[in-house]
């Protein structure tokens, strides 16, 4: 793959925010540019073999989870949380037909397993991450919480990396472009504390009757410019460097997912800025729990895919309540100056007509500490949706031969 080289750096205390970088080519071959980031086939492969993508879905069409499935790479283990509605018409139950019958034709792996099993929250309440829970004690809604279940397993089962696919779109093309984009970021970190960021070249919408190829959304628009302040301030620098505030579709190392705290729900991503400025930006650095990654430094590379992004549009409440709870994940931040605050309750003031800043959204610790083997062990015995489709003889044996004695692997295959 060729992508550009970023033109400019960020450096903010630990961490290097690349500048935006476009897709020259998806398949380049093996040619080394001489003006261009070159990765080659193989160093792709062997990060797709080491890699688990999440897919967290809450009620999409299934077409669409098919589209998605059918579109990761098949080295690349995928990992399905779901938060669907299983009563009247148990949607989760539809959605691992479709996983099985794509798991028994292709023979990749696919793990998946519903939000709210019991067994999955007896196992968060068993490794004492009780932040996960809600008050009836199970694990609460939100994307994020499907998210971080997603992590575990995937450090669990050995995976160097976790990415992120939104179960809703409508593009397998641009899926399979999003895994590699995500490899091509880790391919060109120099830390092992790295995160890949997507910005969609464009978001099409049909407007007065025809395709509009739109390039920034609403939310996108407001909490980069946000996030952007609160980093200008910061530096004293103005920059706009920031253009992946929102990234539902974004990847990270382990070794960084291990040591982020996490933002409930939607604000989970704007939330991954706000954090690495605060544990790693100029001022925090003395204090740092995590000493490693300030040595190393956190890389967070921003990539501006070829394809264009086609989601399910659900509608301007659900836009609003997203673009709330990111403002106010930056309005919270204990870096954020009385400057930068009055500018978020002025945003705030015109979307709502009320000046007044949503509550704080609720924060979960980092999972670094938390023994993945004992978490899986648990959801192995005591979950009902627990679902580990894997081929034995599938090229990604590497992953596959080493899980070949365990329990739910075996049952999946006499099913
Ligand atoms: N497991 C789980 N649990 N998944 C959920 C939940 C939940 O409670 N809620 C939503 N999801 C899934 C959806 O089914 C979808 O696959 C994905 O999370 C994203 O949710 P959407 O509701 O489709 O979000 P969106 O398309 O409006 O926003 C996306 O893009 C934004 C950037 O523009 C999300 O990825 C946002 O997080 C992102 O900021």
């Amino acid at each position: 793959m060729l992508l550009e080289i970023p033109r400019h750096t960020e450096i903010f205390g630990s961490l290097k925010l690349h500048e935006l970088q476009r897709v020259i080519k998806l398949d380049s071959g093996n040619y080394d540019a001489p003006h261009a980031n070159s990765i080659p086939r193989d160093a792709l492969m062997e990060v797709l073999r080491r890699s688990a993508m999440i897919i967290p879905i809450k009620n999409e069409k299934i077409h669409l989870l098919d589209g998605v499935l059918r579109a990761v790479p098949h080295d690349t283990t995928i990992i399905i949380v779901s938060n669907s509605s299983r009563d009247p018409q148990d949607r989760y139950k539809m959605e691992k037909d479709v996983v099985k019958r794509i798991a028994e034709l292709t023979g990749q792996e696919i793990i998946m397993i519903h939000q709210k099993d019991d067994g999955l929250a007896i196992a968060f309440h068993d490794i004492g991450y009780k932040h996960i829970l809600d008050d009836n004690m199970l694990v609460r809604d939100g994307k994020a919480e499907g998210m971080i279940i997603g992590i575990l397993i995937a450090k669990a089962i050995g995976k160097g990396y976790v990415g992120f696919i939104d179960a809703d779109n409508y593009i397998p093309g641009s899926v399979n472009e999003y895994v590699l984009d995500y490899a091509a970021g880790f391919c060109m970190s120099k830390s092992p504390y790295c995160m890949v960021r997507l910005a969609w070249r464009y978001k099409p919408k049909v407007i007065e009757e025809r395709l509009y190829f739109r390039k920034w959304g609403r939310v996108s628009e407001s909490t980069n410019k946000y996030l952007n302040m609160l980093l200008s301030v910061c530096t004293n620098f103005e920059t706009g460097i920031i253009k992946t505030g929102n990234a539902g579709e974004h990847a990270m190392t382990m070794k960084l997912a291990e040591i982020l705290q996490f933002s409930t729900g939607y604000s989970i991503e704007p939330y991954q800025f706000v954090y690495l400025f605060e544990e790693f930006g100029l001022c925090a650095q003395e204090h740092s729990s995590f000493p490693d990654a300030v040595k190393e430094g956190v890389e967070i590379f921003q990539i501006e895919t070829l394809n264009p992004h086609i989601h399910e549009e659900k509608g301007e409440e659900h836009i609003t309540n997203m673009l709330l709870a990111s403002l106010s994940t930056i309005y919270h931040s204990r870096i954020c100056s009385d400057f930068v605050r009055e500018g978020l309750m002025h945003e705030i003031e015109e979307m709502t007509g009320r000046r007044e800043m949503p509550e704080e959204n609720i924060k979960m610790p980092p999972i670094g500490n938390i023994d993945a083997d004992l978490f899986m062990k648990i959801i192995e015995s005591s979950s009902d949706t627990f679902k580990w489709f894997s081929a034995q003889t599938s090229s990604a044996s590497h992953t596959a031969a080493t899980f070949d004695d365990r329990e739910s692997v075996r049952e999946v295959m006499e099913e």
